[in-house]
């Protein structure tokens, strides 16, 4: 079955004033971040005031349109030389939304000396390469139900840390949690101190509690609101979306545009948020068509506003090839 989805090249604004109020279930974009970022003739170099003007239109649009208990998620990069561009957006945003949830980006991290991911790396003598961006998770009154575990983690064990969970950890947890009720101060004071009535109690209290709370290895978890998402690389998403030659050119694998988002981000945002199968996800800055490739891949009906035709072409084309199916998962 072909999904549906809608792309419409004109302003954001204007397209959601024209719009039914409380048409939207979930809103997952990236607005142009105001850093001089070369998007076709789109001047990213306005005036912070104006900018921040503009976008406050586009906050009270997207407000109109979302449902009572619709779903905004907001991503923001920043420069080190223009750091609180980010902060000053949600700030804009705070007027007329309640921040339900903040997430930040993790496009690259060091664990035990090893790299996951990519980013710039930059020469300076006083700044870091900047490797995480925010998503800003806004709804109208902070009370919309998410669904944590849609992008959960198993609970299993660790391979560095087992002693964070293991069976043998949940054992020894459960064990000093009996021991405590009955007044011991620990398993060890139980085996020296307990008359044998009372470590046969303990004995069948650990039991029956183990029972209540099994050790659950494949049981998911909240994953928290660091997300680490590395960028696709370049020649990996020319051939996702079926490009012949020239895999490692920007403009083959992405229509040359400056600045998208991993599909995973997007992908991320539409679990987080709980909507049911056949909801309506709109990117009102749509660009290269990720927001709607992730949504229509989740089976949601996909909308999306973009000015530069180029990028809606591009956008068509790879939506089409979700379509027949023919990207590799
Ligand atoms: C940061 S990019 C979005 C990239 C997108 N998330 C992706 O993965 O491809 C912002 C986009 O907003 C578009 N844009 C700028 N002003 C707009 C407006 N008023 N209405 C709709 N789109 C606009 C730009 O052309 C640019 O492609």
């Amino acid at each position: 079955m072909k999904s549906k989805y809608k792309i419409i090249k004109q302003d954001c604004i204007k397209w959601m004033n024209a719009q039914n109020p409380k048409s939207i279930d979930c809103i997952v974009t990236s607005p142009p971040y105001n850093l001089n970022i070369k998007y076709g003739n789109y001047d990213d170099s306005a005036p912070r005031k104006v900018y921040l003007v503009w976008l406050a239109e586009v906050a009270k649009a997207i407000k109109k349109v979302l449902k009572d208990k619709g779903q905004l998620f907001l991503n923001m990069g920043y420069s080190n030389s223009d750091p609180f561009v980010a902060m000053d957006v949600a700030q804009v945003f705070r007027k007329y939304f309640i921040l339900q949830n903040q997430f930040t980006w993790v496009k690259h991290v060091v664990v035990n000396d090893f790299g996951h991911g990519q980013y710039k790396p930059i020469t300076s003598n006083r700044y870091t390469s900047a490797t995480t961006e925010s998503v800003f998770h806004f709804t109208k009154k902070g009370d919309v139900a998410i669904d944590r575990l849609a992008i959960g983690q198993r609970n299993q064990t660790h391979p560095i840390y087992p002693e964070l969970y293991s069976e043998n950890r949940h054992r020894a947890v459960t064990r000093r949690k009996i021991a405590k009720r009955m007044k011991f101060k620990n398993y060890k004071d139980v085996l020296a101190n307990a008359t044998d009535t009372q470590k046969k109690e303990f004995e069948n209290k650990v039991k029956q509690l183990l029972k209540e709370i099994p050790y659950e290895p494949e049981k998911k978890k909240c994953i928290g609101n660091a997300w680490f998402i590395p960028y696709t690389p370049t020649s990996k998403l020319s051939k996702q979306i079926g490009v012949d030659k020239g895999h490692n050119y920007r403009k083959n694998s992405r229509a040359d545009h400056p600045a998208t988002f991993p599909e995973k981000l997007s992908e991320q945002c539409i679990k987080l948020s709980g909507i049911k199968k056949g909801s309506i996800v709109y990117d009102p800055f749509l660009g290269t068509g990720t927001t709607l490739v992730s949504a229509i891949k989740l089976g949601m009906i996909g909308i999306g506003t973009e000015i530069n035709e180029n990028y809606n072409k591009f956008s068509k084309k790879r939506i089409s090839l979700v379509n027949n199916r023919q990207l590799p998962e």
